[in-house]
C-alpha cells in the first residue's frame, strides 16, 4: 500500500512540475532566479566516485545541514546524510553534505534542509559503472560589475544556463559538468550564488578547478565541496588543492594551474594514479592553457606552465588534457615532449601521446586573427564569437569530444581517442639528466609558489580580504 501510494503521487509530483525542468523563457528565469534555492546557491559537486556526491548551500544561520535521499520523489524512507557548516567570506554560513552508497544508473531523488531552509525536491541519475556523458566547458566567467551593468549576474548566470540547456537537448545523459576554472570573474559569493542557478546543475555533478580570476577574491575555497584533495602540499593556492575522482573508466585529475610548486604536483599526480591502478583512461583539467597560446604576450607564462606540466603529463600518460583561460577554442595534435608525434585525427588509436584542449569562455568570447607562437603544434582551431561546449562520451574503449557552439546544429569538430590497452600508445623514456632538471624546475617551482601567494596576499589585502599572512604564505 505504502508502494503504491508512493509511485501515485510521484506521478502528481511530476506532473506538476513540483521538479524543475528547463528554463525555456525570461519568465521561467527570473522565477528561477528569484527562488530560495538560487539564494541560497545549492550545488552538486562530484564525489570522489560514482557512489557519492557532494552538496554546498549557504544559509544565514548555522544550523546541521541535512540532505534527504531517496529512490521515490516524495523522499518516504529517505536517507539522511549530515554535513558540516563554516562561515563564508561574505558572513553567510556555508553547509557542507557528503552523501554516500549511491548506485550505478539510478535515479535518485534529493532535498536539502539547514534551520528554516528547505530545497525544493531535485533529481539526478548516476551513470552507468563503464560509460558516461560529460560536458565540458571553460571560463564560464560569472560576473558581478553591477555599478556598470546591474544585469550582469542574472545575464552570464542565464548564459551558463542556456549553454547547459542546448547540451542537454542534444544528449540528455549528460550527468557531469567539467568546468576548467574561472567560474567567477573575481572569486565573489556573489557570482558562486549565481553560477548554480540553472536548474539543470541540480541534475549533474559538477567538477571546477581554479581559474586566475577564482583567485581574485577567497571565497571559491569555501563555495567548493570537492574530494581526495591533496591537503599535504607543501605549497597551495590559499582557496584550494588539487583533487581526484573517478567516473566510470577515467580518473580525472583537478589540477590548480596558478599554483607552481612542482614538486607538489609531481606528488599529487603519483598519489592520485597510485591510489586507481585500475582505472584505464587518464584525463587532467587545468585552467591555465600550455600550447595554444593565440595571445602572445602570454607566451611566457604559457612556457613556465609548459616546463612544469608537460613532464608530469608525458610521465603518467595522460590522454587527454582540458583547458581553458585564453577564450580560444584549439586542439593540439598528439605532443610528447613538447613535440607533434602524430597529427590531430578524427580517430586516433593507442596514440603515443597527449591531446591538449581549450575551449571558448560561455560569457566572453573573442575573436583575434593571431595564432601566438605554437601554431605548429595545433591540429584544430576555430575562432568564435560564440560560447562553444564539449560533449564527452567516455567509455572502456574510447573517449569521443563533440564540440559545438550554442545554437548551433552540427559540431564544428570532434575527434575520438581509442585504446586497445590499458597503457595505449604510452611509452615513457626516462633519461636522468632529464630528471634531474625537472625536479629542480619543481622545487624552483615551490620556492615561486611561495612568493606568488605573498603577492596575492597584499592583492588581497588592498582589496579590502580580511586574510591572514601566514594562512596567505603558505595558501592554506
Ligand atoms: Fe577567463
Ligand atoms: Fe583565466
Amino acid at each position: 500500500m505504502k508502494k503504491l501510494l508512493c509511485v501515485l503521487l510521484t506521478v502528481i509530483l511530476v506532473a506538476t512540475s513540483a521538479i524543475p525542468v528547463f528554463a525555456a523563457d525570461n519568465a521561467q528565469w527570473d522565477a528561477i532566479w528569484e527562488s530560495d534555492d538560487t539564494k541560497a546557491g545549492l550545488m552538486m559537486f562530484v564525489g570522489s566516485d560514482e557512489t557519492e556526491r557532494n552538496f554546498t548551500w549557504y544559509t544565514e544561520t548555522e544550523n546541521t545541514p541535512v540532505v534527504s535521499v531517496s529512490k521515490n520523489a516524495l523522499l518516504i524512507d529517505a536517507d539522511e546524510f549530515k554535513g558540516t557548516t563554516e562561515k563564508a567570506s561574505d558572513g553567510d554560513f556555508v553547509n557542507h553534505v557528503t552523501v554516500t552508497g549511491l548506485e550505478y544508473s539510478t535515479t535518485y531523488y534529493y532535498k536539502a534542509t539547514s534551520g528554516d531552509y528547505e530545497s525544493a525536491v531535485y533529481s539526478f541519475t548516476t551513470s552507468a559503472a563503464d560509460e558516461f556523458k560529460a560536458v565540458y566547458m571553460t571560463d564560464i566567467h560569472i560576473s558581478d560589475n553591477s555599478e556598470e551593468n546591474p544585469d550582469s549576474l542574472y545575464n552570464t548566470s542565464l548564459g551558463l544556463n542556456n549553454a547547459l540547456e542546448d547540451a542537454l537537448a542534444r544528449e540528455e545523459d549528460i550527468d557531469l559538468l567539467i568546468s576548467a576554472g574561472d567560474q567567477a570573474s573575481d572569486g565573489l559569493e556573489a557570482e558562486y550564488k549565481a553560477f548554480t542557478a540553472s536548474p539543470l546543475l541540480k541534475t549533474m555533478s559538477v567538477a571546477t578547478t581554479i581559474g586566475n580570476h577564482d583567485r581574485k577574491g577567497v571565497e571559491y575555497k569555501t563555495f567548493t565541496n570537492l574530494p581526495n584533495e591533496y591537503e599535504e602540499a607543501k605549497v597551495s593556492s590559499y582557496i584550494g588543492d588539487n583533487y581526484w575522482y573517478v567516473k566510470g573508466d577515467v580518473l580525472f585529475l583537478m589540477v590548480d594551474t596558478n599554483n607552481a610548486s612542482g614538486e607538489d604536483h609531481a606528488a599529487f599526480v603519483a598519489k592520485a594514479v597510485s591510489a586507481n591502478p585500475d582505472v584505464k583512461w587518464k584525463v587532467l583539467v587545468a585552467h591555465h592553457d600550455l600550447y595554444s597560446g593565440r595571445i602572445p604576450h602570454r607566451e611566457s607564462e604559457n612556457r613556465l606552465i609548459r616546463l612544469m606540466w608537460a613532464p608530469i603529463v608525458d610521465e603518467y600518460g595522460i590522454d587527454l588534457v582540458l583547458l581553458g583561460h585564453s577564450h580560444f577554442y584549439t586542439v593540439s595534435n598528439v605532443l610528447y615532449n613538447s613535440k607533434t608525434v602524430a597529427p590531430l585525427a578524427s580517430e586516433m588509436i593507442d596514440p603515443a601521446g597527449t591531446i591538449y584542449m581549450v575551449s571558448c569562455s560561455i560569457n566572453r568570447p573573442r575573436e583575434e586573427d593571431e595564432l601566438g607562437l605554437n601554431e605548429k603544434l595545433i591540429g584544430f582551431d576555430y575562432l568564435t564569437l560564440e560560447p562553444t561546449y564539449n560533449i564527452l562520451t567516455c567509455n572502456e574503449d574510447s573517449i569521443t569530444v563533440e564540440s559545438y557552439e550554442v545554437g548551433a546544429d552540427e559540431a564544428f569538430n570532434s575527434f575520438t581517442i581509442t585504446k586497445t590497452t590499458k597503457d595505449g600508445g604510452h611509452e615513457y623514456k626516462e633519461f636522468s639528466i632529464v630528471t634531474m632538471f625537472n625536479n629542480l624546475v619543481r622545487k624552483f617551482g615551490t620556492i615561486y609558489a611561495i612568493f606568488n601567494n605573498i603577492g596575492r596576499y597584499s592583492d588581497l589585502k588592498e582589496d579590502g580580504f580580511d586574510v591572514n599572512f601566514f594562512d596567505c604564505l603558505l595558501g592554506k
